[in-house]
């Protein structure tokens, strides 16, 4: 039986799971971060075979890349993530729930090599630019140009990647995705979109 720190404890609950997180980390969590139940079921739509490679654009502290390795061991999760506090605080979360299948990355996703990721999850992470209720911080800049940016080069990587390619969308408008994804379902009141390159 687990002790009330161990896996089965972490993993049963937001509440539980947040803990791991600092208290600012915390209170950002029911509108920044992946819940576990939202992030288990995207998770079970991009693990398409044992050995693939799942992108997080924009990872946060870690919440849906920590959840799907846990339920996936079999599959490989990297989250790309700007902010290096952030980074920080979902490596200390990877090293107490011991996920070994994670690897998250400081960086813009703009600057990550596509060809390393089969498939892909994305919970809106560039609406702070165009969204300012409870920022994350104020330390970068955001602007309706980056905003654009960012959108553009998502929808190019997207396009580029071959047929078969799984994407899963959270609170994310259906026209960020390329015309050439079916969507193959929408769960939690239309909020997750489950996509498939044709
Ligand atoms: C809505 S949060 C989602 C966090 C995480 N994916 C989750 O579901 O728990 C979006 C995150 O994307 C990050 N982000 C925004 N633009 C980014 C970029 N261009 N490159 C890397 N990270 C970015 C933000 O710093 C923020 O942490």
């Amino acid at each position: 039986m687990d002790l009330p720190s161990g896996p089965s404890y972490i993993f049963s609950s937001d509440a539980a799971f947040d803990k791991l997180y600092s208290m600012r980390a915390q209170q950002l969590s029911s509108m920044h971060w992946t819940p576990l139940d939202i992030a288990m079921k995207a998770a079970e739509h991009l693990a398409g075979g044992p050995g693939r490679h799942i992108l997080d654009i924009g990872s946060g502290v870690g919440k849906f890349c920590i959840t799907a390795a846990h339920y996936f061991p079999d599959h490989f999760f990297y989250g790309v993530e700007q902010r290096k506090a952030l980074v920080d605080e979902a490596v200390i979360a990877q090293n107490a729930t011991k996920t070994t299948n994670v690897e998250f990355i400081h960086g813009n996703f703009t600057a990550l090599d596509m060809n390393r990721f089969d498939h892909f999850y994305f919970y809106n992470s560039f609406s702070e630019n165009i969204v300012h209720e409870k920022p994350i911080d104020n330390l970068l800049q955001t602007s309706p140009e980056i905003y654009e940016e960012y959108l553009s080069r998502f929808y190019e990587l997207l396009d580029d990647k071959p047929a078969g390619t799984r994407l899963a969308t959270y609170h994310c408008p259906d026209d960020y995705v390329p015309a050439g994804y079916k969507r193959l379902r929408q769960l939690a009141g239309g909020t997750l979109g489950f996509w498939v390159k044709q």
